[in-house]
């Protein structure tokens, strides 16, 4: 087994998923999902397509969505529909919601997953202030425009919202990270304010704080193909659970202790960050480039 077989089996134990619970919680539900064309949305919309749901998938790539559906309706068990739009664009995101209201008028889980990452050096970011605003118009405002349109429908079915968060909302943040940490982070701390008031109303909630997950997401990052990271397989199992067990947050276990070191040895923490970005900007690290985009 190899060390980062070994790390991960550490970091990230096998997920136990009970089927026949997840099975009763999700009859004849109606389940929306974003970011569903790649990486975690796409593996939980298959899982989920094992079920009796109506899915409703929602990402830019129509053609992806549509062979998705294709695959998934052919196994005859989900009904499922596909929105193809820039969750960015005010025009389109409107449509959606009017969509949403008069012809699905029943969600009962949202799985909030679309998701634009960038790694870039604030000293290569001068004149990239759209960086900033286009990570914003996705990983917050459009969640926060989704979640605000559905709460009376939640409401009224006793509906559960789950976001994608990420183990740097509740750490000490890196360099480089700059556009994605603050846009993850701010969609965080809203929907933490928000969530006592959608509890107490009936609206289930659950935060979910992901390390590494191994998907289109992380390639540009050539250094992320050494290091530990869970599968999609993992994280949709980790969905699965909490659609039944109601768990309001999810976490890697070690989280807290690397919260810790984060603060406490902050100085070699920075440091080893630092180096990160400055090799990229040097463009040591072989096929990388200076500053990526991701996802
Ligand atoms: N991978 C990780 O290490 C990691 C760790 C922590 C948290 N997360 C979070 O998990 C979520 C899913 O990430 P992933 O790793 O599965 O990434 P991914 O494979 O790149 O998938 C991102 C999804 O978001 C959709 N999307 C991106 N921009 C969009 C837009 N403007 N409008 C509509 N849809 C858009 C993409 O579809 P189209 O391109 O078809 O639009 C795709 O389906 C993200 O919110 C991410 O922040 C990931």
């Amino acid at each position: 087994m190899s060390i980062r077989r070994l790390m991960e089996s550490i970091l990230f134990p096998p997920q136990r998923l009970d089927r026949r619970r997840l099975a009763e919680q999700l009859q004849g539900k109606t389940i929306l999902i974003t970011g569903a064309s790649s990486g975690i949305g796409e593996q939980l919309s298959f899982m989920l397509s094992e079920y009796p749901v109506h899915l409703i998938l929602v990402a830019r790539r129509e053609g992806k969505l549509l062979e998705m559906k294709r695959e998934m309706e052919a196994r005859g068990t989900a009904k499922v529909t596909v929105y193809a739009l820039d969750l960015r664009d005010d025009d389109r995101m409107r449509g959606l919601l009017a969509a949403l209201h008069t012809e699905h008028h029943d969600i009962d889980i949202v799985v909030s997953n679309a998701g634009h990452s960038i790694r870039r050096s604030i000293y290569d970011s001068l004149d990239r202030y759209h960086d900033f605003t286009r990570t914003m118009a996705i990983n917050y405002f459009a969640p926060v425009q989704l979640l605000l349109s559905l709460i009376p429908m939640l409401e009224r079915t006793g509906g559960h919202f789950i976001h994608t968060s990420t183990v740097n909302a509740r750490m000490k943040p890196i360099p480089g990270w700059a556009a994605y940490q603050a846009s993850k982070a701010a969609f965080d701390v809203w929907f933490r304010s928000a969530e006592p008031e959608l509890n107490r109303r009936g609206i289930r909630t659950t935060s979910l704080y992901l390390p590494l997950v191994r998907t289109p997401m992380i390639q540009p990052t050539a250094a992320y193909s050494k290091m530990p990271a869970m599968t999609t397989e993992q994280v949709a199992r980790i969905i699965g659970r909490c659609i039944y067990t109601r768990r309001r947050s999810w976490r890697p276990w070690w989280l807290m202790f690397a919260k810790l070191s984060s603060y406490l040895l902050r100085g070699l923490w920075e440091k080893a960050a630092l180096r990160m970005v400055d090799n990229v900007r040097r463009g040591r690290r072989g096929t990388e480039l200076p500053d990526q985009d991701h996802g």
